[in-house]
């Protein structure tokens, strides 16, 4: 795992934006997996900047988000397609006929999942995803006790999750019960996993799932078991890391072919 840790949210976004850039440069085509939440909004806002004022490509880029919920029509203010639309995809060039988000409408919600499985597979796998982590470890909507080795299907959110996510719904009662989420088996074939983590409620989960044991009551502990798991903290987010000297002092001596 690399643990970056940045004195505040907005150069730990600037710091996730140049990884995704680098990456858009490097392999035109790439398939990135997008995120959504709060956490995410800096890294989209300075990734739309580069495309305006860098002219950074994304018209051969394909998209697979990691989620959404079950029963909103895209239009709907708190789906995550709504999100996506607002946040990044209206404000730069990637086509719409290769942006993949879960349909929380489908009437077959297992054949949609396996088809979404079959899409990422078709599209030649997943080269960087974009991740928060919940206040309880989940990753994508993948609460605590999902099996590690589980694949994109339907999931029945927390309370905490639901109370966590209800500002976009006006109120809890409002958020929907069930999502559709990439499974860890799912995010962990993914090449490059790129969490973000913002703020002191995010801390204990970020130490548990770095420092802690690996095992499904932390989701993201998964990530101990990936090959290239890059986390981006702010210094709030970090707290709780026993080891955060030595996280930085790597990043901050790493070799120049090494840097970001
Ligand atoms: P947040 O959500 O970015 O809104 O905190 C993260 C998550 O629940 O994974």
């Amino acid at each position: 795992m690399e643990i970056i840790i940045q004195p505040d949210s907005r150069h730990a976004s600037a710091v996730a934006a140049k990884i995704v850039a680098n990456l858009v440069r490097e392999k035109p085509h790439a398939v990135l997996g997008f995120a959504t939440g709060q956490t995410p909004l800096e890294m989209y806002r300075v990734l739309v900047e580069m495309h305006h004022k860098e002219g950074l490509d994304f018209s051969q880029n394909t998209a697979f988000n990691l989620d959404e919920y079950v029963g909103l029509p895209p239009g709907h203010p708190g789906s995550y397609h709504s999100y996506m639309r607002e946040h990044l995809f209206r404000h730069i060039n990637i086509p719409a006929s290769r942006v993949n988000i879960p349909d929380g409408r489908a009437a077959d919600i297992p054949a949609c999942c396996l088809d979404y499985e079959e899409r990422i597979h078709t599209a030649g796998g997943i080269d960087i995803q974009i991740l928060g982590i919940g206040t309880d470890g989940h990753l994508g909507f993948n609460e605590p006790t999902s099996s590690l080795a589980s694949r994109t299907r339907i999931k029945t959110l927390t309370a905490g999750t639901r109370r966590d996510n209800a500002a976009l719904f006006g109120g809890e009662d409002n958020v929907p019960h069930h999502v559709i989420t990439m499974g860890l088996g799912t995010i962990m074939d993914c090449r490059v996993c790129l969490l973000l983590a913002f703020g002191k409620k995010k801390a204990q989960a970020v130490a548990a799932a770095v420092e802690g044991p690996l095992t499904a009551m932390i989701p993201a502990s998964v990530l101990q078991m990936h090959p290239r798991a890059i986390f981006v903290l702010d210094e709030d987010a970090a707290s709780h890391l026993t080891r955060a000297d030595y996280y930085k002092w790597v990043y901050e001596n790493k070799p120049d072919w090494q840097k970001y």
